[in-house]
């Protein structure tokens, strides 16, 4: 595997490539990057990947200095997933001067949910996808729904920019007790590890009622952060939206079975959890 920091020589070593397939990460790389690698693999080649902590995503006071930084086992992991071609930028690299021209996603999506409570998060987002686009060029790109309204302003985006990258979703990857793999489950103590699947319990519980025929999910959702915050936790967010477009669901659209998602951010401790689930 190359690994390549400058973004010239990442453009003559893939000139020509005409199938890449990519995954952008920002490292600390577990087995759920590791899927996402395996699918890009099945829908194109060669494989690139990304590793870029990026500043412009990060809220003044978030966990930008303290986000876990493994490079060196990182690679060793994806040397032994075939991947082709690792860009790993600086920040000199990505950003030579300061990064003025942003891409903004709409107010009704890119500040509702994760963007209500991360202000900016999907404009630092779109900005560095945008550009890691342009300097990888590829033909598809795989991102994963545990990051599932990431998913969506990136495939709206690149719809609408009429990028030549197709926008493929991974599976959300679990452990075996149902917590949703993420680089930030390794801020949790040992008993916080314990506690943590009772996020993905609660989706559950969400959806089901929901299947079962609960149209009052304004109700549904009261009870699953009070569950929550009964056990400690301080919920952001369990909000039961339509896929199409994260808006909360009328009551046609209930009637109608429009399909949805439900989704959540909670703190457990210090450490911020999202996970979701397609109902
Ligand atoms: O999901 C992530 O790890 C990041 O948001 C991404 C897509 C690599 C952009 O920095």
């Amino acid at each position: 595997m190359k690994i390549i920091s400058s973004i010239e020589e990442l453009r003559d070593h893939l000139r020509g490539q005409l199938r890449t397939a990519f995954v952008a990460t920002m490292g600390n790389l577990h087995e759920g990057h590791l899927s996402l690698m395996r699918l890009a693999r099945t829908h194109g080649d060669p494989v690139v990947a990304s590793i870029f902590v990026n500043r412009l995503q990060f809220g003044p006071n978030e966990d930008f200095d303290k986000y876990p930084r493994t490079f060196q086992a990182d690679v060793e992991k994806l040397e032994k997933e075939g991947v082709y071609v690792l860009f790993a930028p600086t920040e000199k690299d990505m950003y030579p001067e300061p990064q003025e021209y942003r891409v903004q996603p709409p107010n009704d999506l890119g500040n509702i949910l994760e963007g209500e409570f991360r202000p900016g998060f999907f404009t630092g987002v779109s900005t560095v996808v945008m550009k890691l686009f342009s300097c990888v060029q590829p033909r598809v790109a795989v991102f994963g729904k545990k990051d599932y309204q990431q998913l969506m302003i990136v495939r709206n985006m690149a719809r609408q920019f009429a990028l030549p990258t197709e926008i493929v979703g991974a599976e959300t990857y679990r452990a075996e007790d149902g917590l949703a793999l993420s680089s930030r489950n390794g801020y949790l103590s040992v008993e916080e590890r314990a506690e943590a699947p009772l996020l993905y319990q609660v989706l559950n519980d969400v959806a089901n009622e929901v299947r079962g025929g609960q149209h009052k999910v304004a109700q549904v959702e009261q009870l699953a952060m009070e569950r929550l915050a009964g056990r400690g936790w301080k919920p952001d967010y369990v909000a039961v939206r339509k896929r199409i477009d994260l808006q909360p669901p009328s009551a046609a659209d209930m009637e109608q079975g429009a399909p949805l998602v439900v989704l959540s951010a909670a703190k457990l401790g210090a450490t911020r959890l999202i996970d979701n689930l397609e109902i």
